[in-house]
């Protein structure tokens, strides 16, 4: 019996007093449903990870195809449905209907959603292909506005942009008509998606980015890194993962999940199939995630090989026919034998608040919101005064009722009443006069909010 099925028969069997009803404890826990521990999902959960598939909404009237998904997955990723051709077929006519349908049956059955996704060079529609310039720049942001506030509080991350390095070993931007517009379109896409869904995790996605010594690897890697330390916001980044024999799983996987996750991003396996299904390649991918803190959750590219984009490589976890196949079982097997934390906030290290120092250095904190009815968003500036910081730390009570639910760019503790912020990595170093952002969002109202900083 599994450490946290043993807990659970333990604490039922001491509620219950006797050996006749020991025994009839422990007879009806061996007849309840299987739980943690026996599905991907379940068994994800318990190592604080996500385990997911793509979904078409086409599939969702095959009861075969809907078992599987129900009984196995906790989040879901809609394959075509939220691609830019299918929502904005004709420009500014907005077509929801596939996808909500997606999202609908996902969190009605308590899985979370990933967007996929609002800005890429694939899968336009006909309008927005033959576009160029100012009026394609316009008309994608407004696609990304428009998406992400139509799924605002439904989707829980978002692949903004997706594939817009090359290929090949010279770590430049795809040529694109988007990358045509500015090389700023990448930012300029993450910040509309913020500014629309402020609580949805942002993330880069990209192909052929899981070799750690590949050009388009590091060039991924460089441009996360200038988004963080330029506060463009993004949270997040995907490895599609695609294996097969041209672009085998790497030895080196590991190292790039962590040096991403070193960035202070999240790091998401988000398409992942892998030509013939084996079981120890899998099984490597799921420990390599579990070993790495910041990677928080798995996507498998379709549910059965009749369901993948790649049918003919037979490269999922269950047969056509809705068995599960070797790959399954060594990956619920590494789900289960996990033993790594799950990826938590890191705890602020950072000592206890003492009063501001006199005289030229400290910092200052101001902060504006954007309030609706329920929720807010606020962002924090911190201030250096007339000496460079190294480390700073932000003190803000909140209102009664108000509780925070996510936050970027900062570590956190406490989420009511009086709430401590510090920096993370990379951003505690702020020049003397400069100035660093960071964000959280909340529910409730946010009367009377007045943030001191200190430093160190
Ligand atoms: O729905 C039409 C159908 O009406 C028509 O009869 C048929 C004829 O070809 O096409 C159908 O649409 C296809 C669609 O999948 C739905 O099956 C498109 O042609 C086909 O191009 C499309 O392929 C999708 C592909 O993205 C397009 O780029 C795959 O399903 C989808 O799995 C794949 O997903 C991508 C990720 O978004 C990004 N990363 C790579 C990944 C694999 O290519």
């Amino acid at each position: 019996m599994r450490r946290a099925q043993w807990k659970a028969a333990s604490r039922a069997a001491i509620a219950l007093t006797g050996v006749g009803a020991l025994a009839a404890g422990m007879a009806m826990l061996l007849a309840a449903p299987a739980a943690a521990g026996t599905t991907l999902g379940a068994s994800a959960a318990e190592q604080g990870r996500y385990f997911g598939a793509a979904v078409a909404a086409n599939k969702l009237s095959d009861s075969a195809y809907t078992t599987i998904l129900n009984r196995e997955f906790n989040s879901v990723t809609p394959e075509n449905e939220m691609k830019i051709d299918a929502t904005e077929p004709q420009q500014g006519q907005f077509s929801f209907g596939a996808a909500d349908q997606i999202v609908n049956h996902a969190r009605s059955r308590g899985m979370s959603v990933r967007g996929h996704t609002l800005a890429w060079h694939s899968q336009q529609p006909g309008w927005m292909q033959n576009m160029s310039g100012t009026a394609l720049r316009q008309a994608m942001l407004n696609h990304v506005t428009q998406v992400a506030t139509h799924f605002r509080g439904q989707v829980v991350a978002w692949d903004v942009v997706n594939e817009a390095f090359a290929d090949g070993g010279t770590g430049a931007r795809r040529d694109s008509n988007l990358q045509r517009t500015g090389n700023d379109w990448i930012e300029a896409a993450f910040r509309a998606a913020r500014a629309a869904d402020p609580g949805a995790k942002l993330c880069y996605n990209d192909y052929n980015t899981d070799d750690w010594t590949h050009a388009k690897t590091q060039a991924v890697y460089t441009m996360v890194r200038d988004f963080k330390q330029r506060g463009v916001p993004i949270d997040c980044v995907g490895l599609q993962s695609h294996f097969n024999s041209g672009s085998p799983y790497p030895s080196n996987y590991r190292t790039t999940l962590s040096s991403f996750a070193a960035l202070g991003v999240d790091v998401q396996i988000t398409e992942l199939d892998i030509e013939g299904a084996s079981a120890a390649t899998y099984r490597s991918v799921v420990q390599d995630c579990l070993a790495v803190a910041r990677c928080n959750g798995i996507t498998v590219w379709g549910i059965r090989d009749s369901d993948s984009w790649r049918a003919s490589q037979t490269p999922l976890l269950f047969t056509s026919g809705g068995a599960k196949k070797p790959a399954y079982d060594a990956v619920l097997a590494a789900l289960n034998n996990g033993s790594t934390p799950p990826p938590t906030t890191p705890p602020p290290t950072t000592p206890p608040p003492t009063t501001p120092p006199p005289g030229p250095g400290g910092c200052t904190a101001t902060v504006s919101v954007n309030q609706w009815t329920g929720g807010f968003v606020a962002t924090v500036r911190v201030t250096a005064g007339s000496s460079a910081l190294n480390g700073w730390s932000v003190t803000i009570t909140l209102p009664t009722g108000a509780t925070v639910t996510n936050a970027w760019n900062v570590n956190r503790s406490g989420d009511t009443g009086t709430t401590r912020w510090t920096n993370v990595a990379y951003n505690g170093g702020v020049g003397a006069g400069q100035s660093t952002e960071f964000g959280f969002q909340a529910n409730g109202t946010s009367t009377g909010l007045n943030p001191t900083c200190t430093t160190g």
